[in-house]
């Protein structure tokens, strides 16, 4: 362990920089996406809170947003699917009239040795993390084409932040499917940033490292695995999901008005590395 307590950061009062806008979060009923809905709910943001599965905590994640006195309401759409993306877009417009945010967190892991992955987990790893962000980057740019910069609430037409992984430069064995799909989210997130600039539609990621979520369960649920997962965090402290909601709450806002088509990562130097730390 290391020579000092386990310290994390407290919450921070939130500046209301998103106020009177509306966002779009995927995959908010639990882990980072649920975070993220907060956090953008705490700077003044109303939030579609996308799920795929489980309705009830998306409805709790609604009703959270509720009680910081937000205009929320959750929709069942699985990303991968362009029918239920675009029936997710109508029902924004529907609720909302205009989009400026969407962040693009829906992803999964589903782990195996290359020599034991199906088909499927190759599949459907690709579909929910690359194709879902595609659709809804897509769907995303036209409503903002739609609408255009209005000053008065944002100094973009629209801001995608897209939801990568310090696995779009890390190569990661027994989980190739899920490398490639973020190493593609890095090309796709800076292509569309090229494209649509001229828009003044921002486009950025965020690449987590080590979050204490259900997706990682396995890599920090022991005092031995947690140490285990230490060795390869020189800040030597696992990440909070709230961290990158807050850092999501920055770059959705004007604040980050220059930062265009790159990806911030919040990992605690876990791309430093960390086997270099005592020498080469
Ligand atoms: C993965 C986590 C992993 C982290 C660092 C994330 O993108 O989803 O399972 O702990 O990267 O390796």
């Amino acid at each position: 362990m290391p020579p000092f307590p386990d310290v994390h950061p407290p919450v921070c009062p939130p500046l209301p920089l998103l106020t009177g806008q509306k966002a779009l979060v995927t995959g908010a009923s639990s882990g980072i996406g649920k975070a993220v809905a907060l956090e953008l709910g705490r700077a003044g943001a109303d939030v579609c809170v996308n799920y795929s599965s489980k309705e009830e905590p998306a409805l709790e994640v609604v009703r959270e947003l509720e009680a910081m006195g937000r205009t929320a309401f959750a929709f069942k759409a699985d990303v991968a699917q362009e029918s239920e993306v675009l029936a997710m877009f109508a029902a924004v417009r529907d609720r909302f009239g205009d989009l400026d945010i969407l962040v693009n967190n829906a992803g999964l892991q589903q782990d195996a040795p290359l020599d034991e992955m199906t088909t499927a987990q190759w599949q459907k790893v690709i579909d929910v993390n690359l194709t879902g962000q595609f659709l809804c980057a897509r769907e995303a740019v036209k409503e903002f084409k739609r609408h255009g910069v209005r000053p008065k609430l944002s100094c973009a037409a629209g801001k995608i932040i897209c939801m990568s992984s310090v696995h779009e430069v890390i190569p990661w064995a027994g989980h190739v499917n899920y490398a490639a799909s973020k190493g593609g989210v890095m090309l796709l997130m800076k292509s569309i940033a090229q494209e649509v600039a001229p828009h003044r539609i921002r486009v950025n990621s965020i690449a987590p490292g080590a979050i204490q979520t259900p997706i990682n369960k396995a890599a920090w649920d022991t005092p031995e695995h947690y140490n285990a997962l230490l060795k390869l965090i020189p800040y030597k402290r696992i990440g909070e999901p709230e961290e990158v909601g807050r850092l999501a709450a920055f770059l959705a806002s004007d604040y980050a008005d220059y930062v265009h088509g790159t990806t911030v990562f919040i990992d605690g130097g876990m791309t430093l590395y960390p086997g270099f730390e005592t020498g080469g």
